[in-house]
């Protein structure tokens, strides 16, 4: 979790520094759909994969990602323990907002972010165990796990917070829908190292890649949602919600 909140540090740092490029976007009105879309393919565009030592901004690709665990029930026909430990995730740069809904004067109602990630991959150890489509699985090792043009709409509802005499946003009720038209799989070292189980796996993941997307795909939008419901609200907790609108 360190490494989550060190990226939206650093996302903070850049809104706060937006002033001194003299090329940025001005801020939108309140509720500007096509310019809150706009503004924020900037930053991602412009920032994500270089950095700027002169700002002390660090990449925002690849991502950091501490822990993340999915686990499925007994009851699940892909019944796993999936722990993934210091991971990145590679693709921010891929990311396009299409549509926001929201972001109105009134901060307390319901907000919507519609973006589409061209390539989206989770790379690090990991390590699994479990049953997934009546095929035990075990093994633990470097995985990837790649999203391939993935359509994701991101909803929350604004909860106002007084600081200072101001009025901030928190994001609560959180939740994530993704739709990959792809989803890659793969696992290394599975069965400690055995090569033709491992392998036969891999193809077996991938061939029933989308009905095993299904049955995880909760558990992966929760964990997202975590992500995410931090992101947003530290943005936020950064400035008043009304200075991060043109007056
Ligand atoms: C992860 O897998 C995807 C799809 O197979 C591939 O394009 C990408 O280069 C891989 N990433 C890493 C870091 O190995």
């Amino acid at each position: 979790m360190s490494r989550i909140i060190c990226f939206i540090l650093v996302l903070s740092a850049i809104l706060s520094v937006q002033a001194k490029f003299p090329d940025d976007p001005k801020p939108c009105k309140h509720g500007d759909s096509a310019c809150i879309v706009k503004i924020t393919n900037y930053f991602i565009r412009e920032k994500a994969t270089q950095g700027d030592r002169d700002i002390n901004l660090v990449k925002l690709d690849p991502l950091p990602v501490t822990k993340m665990n999915l686990k499925q029930g007994a009851d699940s026909p892909v019944n796993i323990d999936l722990t993934f430990k210091d991971n990145n995730i590679y693709g921010i740069s891929t990311i396009r907002f299409n549509k926001v809904k929201g972001f109105g004067k009134d901060l307390a109602q319901k907000h919507e972010l519609q973006l589409n990630a061209g390539k989206l991959s989770l790379v690090g150890p990991y390590s699994i165990k479990g049953k997934v489509l009546i095929l035990p699985i075990s093994g633990s090792g470097k995985s990837n796990m790649t999203l391939v043009n993935c359509d994701v709409i991101v909803q929350f509802t604004g909860m106002p917070f007084e600081k200072d005499g101001e009025t901030y946003m928190k994001a609560t009720k959180l939740k994530i829908l993704a739709k990959p038209e792809r989803l890659y799989y793969h696992f290394s070292n599975l069965f400690n190292g055995d090569k033709a189980l491992g392998d036969n796996m891999n193809t077996f993941l991938n061939d029933n890649w989308e009905a095993i997307f299904k049955e995880v795909q909760n558990s992966i939008q929760g964990a997202f949602s975590e992500i995410f419901s931090a992101i947003i609200s530290n943005v936020f907790s950064k400035y008043p919600y009304d200075k991060f609108f043109e007056a």
